[in-house]
């Protein structure tokens, strides 16, 4: 769904890509995306340009920064393979869908596709607000290629999938967004593609909606189409796809197996980017406390037996500007500072809104694991893995046992043999 696309800026070389594991497509399967060599610069003004002489006095005195939005990206994507795009917010996933899908020249490098290319881009794109829905539907489907006659036929049944019968006469200018997106996924697989771009605003549809979608992007990779999704759940690309490619301030730096590349985003998700630290006093969410205790809400205690109940609780302290799902990742940490263990909220995170709030992580058995143990938390924003803020609290708890010597208590026994 092309909509504007953006003269070429003036040439310049990208920075150095970082080191990827590559992951060839299947052996055999014909290569559908191709991106070689692709670099986007945009060019980032200070301050916005607020009005048409403004911006002409601006390029005058190029007071615009040039900012790369994707570096070096070399990927092959072969027929039939899902692949899950992730990374953090601003990493670039939308801008490199926009350059796949035709709407985005890259400044540097190729891309090809081959076969017909439906996507669901970011909200907005491929619409004209002041044509109702009906024709909006037809002239998505038709810039996809479709015959009218195809779109007659087609027509009912994307209307049906959008669940937006009642308000398919209206301008889409009065769409709320979660329609906008429904319309957008209705036709687009319906137009018989060969390849799905999706960006993440599926996630603004309700859960129902959201079912859907995935089950139909499930029947799409089932019959062999190629997929490429962004999402926020790792879970989901884990379970879905065969492939993630994760992106990192424009470069990929993980192409491969699912369960690989959500390991190492969660790592990276769980650190905060080293230029961008929010001050931990301004940070909306604030774990304020631990506290360890045998059950949730009982006494403090500090010294555990192996195989004893154990619960931690993390305090947060959280502004109104909090994130309305939080996810909290928590780092049992030993000796020399080597964790132990980690406990998570589920994917989705918590919702505790402002105030304050205590999470309770109740381990039922505490392992044959003898020391004393401190905490790291680390704060992200469910919906979107943006980390909020990091603390590492010095409170220890212990684990002991009878035996005095070493970390870990092993079961074994001793025979003598001659
Ligand atoms: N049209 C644009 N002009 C200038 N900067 C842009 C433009 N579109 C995106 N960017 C910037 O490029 C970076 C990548 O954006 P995007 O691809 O939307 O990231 P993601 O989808 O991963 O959140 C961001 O820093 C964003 O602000
Ligand atoms: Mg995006």
């Amino acid at each position: 769904m092309p909509s504007q696309p953006l003269a070429p800026p003036p040439m310049q070389p990208a920075q150095p890509a970082a080191v990827v594991p590559s992951a060839p497509p299947a052996p055999g399967a014909p290569v559908v995306i191709r991106a070689a060599g692709v670099g986007k610069k945009f060019v980032a003004y200070h301050k916005r340009a607020t009005s048409l002489k403004e911006r002409f006095v601006r390029r005058d005195t190029t007071s615009g920064e040039d900012f790369w939005a994707l570096r070096d990206i070399d990927v092959e994507i072969g027929r039939g393979q899902t692949v899950g795009l992730a990374g953090a917010n601003g990493s670039g996933k939308s801008t490199l869908l926009k350059v796949l899908a035709g709407i985005l020249r890259p400044t540097h490098g190729s891309v090809s596709v081959s076969g017909r290319i439906a996507s669901l881009l970011e909200l907005g794109a491929g619409f004209n607000g002041e044509l109702s829905g009906r024709d909006n539907v037809y002239l998505n489907a038709s810039l996809l290629g479709l015959s009218k006659r195809e779109i007659d036929r087609l027509f009912d049944s994307i209307v049906d999938f959008s669940e937006l019968r009642h308000k398919i006469d209206d301008e889409v200018k009065h769409y709320s967004s979660g329609q906008y997106v429904r319309l957008g996924f209705a036709v687009a697989v319906h137009v018989d593609p060969d390849v799905l771009l999706v960006d993440e605003v599926l996630a603004v549809g309700d859960e129902a909606f959201q079912r859907k979608c995935l089950a139909k992007i499930a029947q799409f990779r089932d019959e062999g189409r190629t997929i490429l999704f962004v999402t926020h759940s790792l879970d989901l690309i884990e379970n879905m796809c065969d492939r993630i490619l994760v992106l990192e301030s424009g470069g990929l730096i993980f192409d491969g197996q699912p369960v690989v590349g959500t390991k190492l985003l969660r790592q990276r998700l769980g650190s905060l980017p080293a230029d961008s630290p929010i001050p931990f006093d301004l940070a909306p969410v604030k774990p304020t406390a631990v506290a360890f205790s045998r059950n949730p809400g009982g006494p403090t205690e500090v010294q555990y037996d192996p195989g004893e109940q154990l619960t931690v609780s993390v305090e947060l302290d959280l502004t109104d500007s909090a994130p309305q799902y939080v996810y909290l990742h928590v780092e049992i940490m030993g000796q020399g500072e080597i964790p132990i263990w980690m406990m998570e909220t589920p994917p989705g995170g918590v919702s505790p809104g402002p105030g304050t709030a205590v999470v309770d992580f109740v381990v039922p058995r505490l392992p044959e694991l003898l020391g004393a143990f401190a905490i790291n938390v680390r704060v992200s924003d469910a919906a979107t893995g943006q980390p909020v803020t990091v603390r590492r609290f010095e409170e220890l708890f212990g684990v002991s046992g009878p035996q005095v010597a070493g970390l870990l208590k092993v079961d074994y026994e001793a025979r003598l043999r001659r």
